[in-house]
């Protein structure tokens, strides 16, 4: 622990499992550089905070009805959260900072998707940073949406599929990371606020690292005009933070990988939210079955649709793996990719599972399914070429059978393993004295201690 700033932050991450990680890692790193922590949380979703204990967690009630908090329609959740929680959020930070403290309030950190919490932070003179638990390249992305719009891109025309956005480096149609959803416009909507509250907020915090990428950062630099931080991989920061994990960790997941040779299973994980159809299941089972390849499957309650877990496999599929494979409801995915048994990961290309993939020097499967997932899974195959896309239309079990020998057992699966190597020794090296990372954690205390606040009221 370094020396006490006698400074307090309040970190609000939005409540999903992808943003309360990468939020818990930033208090961490943030604590170890010597500040105090307040977490504010909504009800739903709740970080466990006994995990947690050198920070102090308020929550209040988010207002969202069941049928709002449990919808897969991302975008239309956001839109709830963004104008539930605005009253009863401001009334928890009033309530806060009215309070006289030994250390005065610095900063409103907040995830980049609460854009409410921009004029909330304002209405108190409290400088509000925002962390961006995506990457930048996505976000290069996003901002390019207005562009791309005025180019007719949108709605997405199936004829145009494979056409290249000439706007945009490496792109394809298909590529544009959209989302489905009841309110398209809306969608729209969230992503220009989001984007003109970033615009206005005193910093910018991303969870990647100057060698990743460097290009969107510098075309985000002067686009935004915000300082911006790329501090990451956060979870690389101390390997023995606590686990911000809303499921239980099934532990099994590490002791059957001691069992497995080096680098030869693949472990197949699609995040937190993505679900797939009966029919789908049923393909990636088979063709992991038939890949002859050890895996390790999570498979999420729920997140097969019409079934609660296994039940929709064929009867005796797991006894006739012979141990081959093993499947979890959650595991400890960190953990699992530092796995000296782990050969490979077949992702959905959430940003904290490519950044966790590339960090331990996992070549990938990209199998995005929306949003930024899809531009993640271009810079994974594309321009740091440590893995390959299995396009979402080919979901069938000669494919990923074909697809991953071609990863474990052929040349390009060799070379690709190579390439991502030497990224995860770039991924370590930017945390070290010197390094980029390093650098910019330094700016960013400098940064933090330096915001004009109210400072709201020390005790006298
Ligand atoms: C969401 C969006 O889908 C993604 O596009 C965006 O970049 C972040 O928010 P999610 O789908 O959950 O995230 O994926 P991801 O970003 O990969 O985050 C999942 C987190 O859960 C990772 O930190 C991963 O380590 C963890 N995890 C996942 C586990 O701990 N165990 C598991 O079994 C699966």
């Amino acid at each position: 622990m370094e020396q006490k700033q006698g400074r307090r932050l309040v970190l609000f991450p939005l409540p999903l499992q992808g943003h309360i990680n990468p939020m818990l890692e930033l208090a961490n790193i943030l604590h170890s550089r010597g500040f105090y922590i307040t977490v504010i949380h909504t009800n739903f979703n709740s970080p466990n905070p006994s995990n947690y204990p050198n920070f102090t967690f308020h929550s209040f009630p988010d207002g969202l009805s069941q049928t709002e908090a449990s919808t897969n329609d991302i975008p239309s959740l956001l839109l709830h959260l963004n104008t539930k929680c605005v009253q009863p959020f401001k009334e928890c930070l009033a309530t806060l900072i009215s309070v006289a403290s030994e250390e005065p309030y610095t900063c409103l950190i907040s995830d980049g998707l609460f854009h409410f919490t921009q004029a909330v932070a304002d209405s108190f003179k409290l400088p509000r940073v925002v962390l961006r638990t995506a990457g930048a390249s996505s976000f290069a992305v996003f901002t390019a949406f207005p562009l791309l719009l005025e180019k007719d891109y949108f709605p997405i025309q199936d004829s145009r599929l494979e056409e290249a956005v000439i706007e945009l480096p490496f792109l394809k149609v298909k590529d544009l990371p959209t989302m489905s959803t009841r309110n398209p416009e809306k969608f729209f909507e969230l992503l220009t606020t989001m984007i003109s509250a970033t615009k206005a907020s005193s910093g910018i915090i991303w969870n990647t690292f100057e060698d990743l990428e460097q290009p969107a950062l510098d075309l985000l630099k002067k686009q935004l005009c915000v300082p911006l931080f790329s501090i990451g991989p956060f979870h690389k920061y101390n390997s023995a933070i606590s686990s911000g994990s809303l499921l239980t960790e099934d532990k099994s997941s590490i002791s059957w990988l001691d069992t497995q040779p080096p680098k030869s299973v693949v472990y197949v994980s699609f995040g937190s939210i993505a679900a797939t159809s009966e029919a789908e299941f049923l393909e990636i089972a088979w063709g992991l079955a038939n890949s002859e390849q050890p895996f390790l499957w999570v498979v999420r309650p729920w997140s097969v649709s019409g079934a609660e877990w296994l039940e929709l496999l064929p009867k005796g599929f797991i006894e006739n793996l012979g141990g081959r494979g093993h499947i979890v409801k959650w595991a400890p995915q960190k953990e699992v990719l530092a796995h000296v048994s782990v050969g490979a990961f077949w992702t959905h290309n959430g940003w904290n599972s490519t950044l966790e993939s590339i960090c331990e020097g996992v070549p990938m499967i990209c199998m995005p399914c929306f949003s930024d997932q899809k531009v993640n899974a271009v810079y994974v195959s594309r321009v740091w070429k440590v893995g390959f896309q299995l396009e979402n239309g080919k979901l069938e079990r000669g494919e990923i059978e074909q697809n991953i020998r071609k990863l474990m057992k052929a040349k390009e699966g060799e070379e690709i393993r190579c390439r991502a190597s030497k990224l995860k020794e770039k991924s370590l090296s930017c945390l070290k004295q010197g390094g980029s990372s390093y650098q910019s954690l330094d700016s960013l205390v400098s940064h933090i201690l330096s915001l004009e606040s109210f400072s709201f009221p020390a005790k006298s």
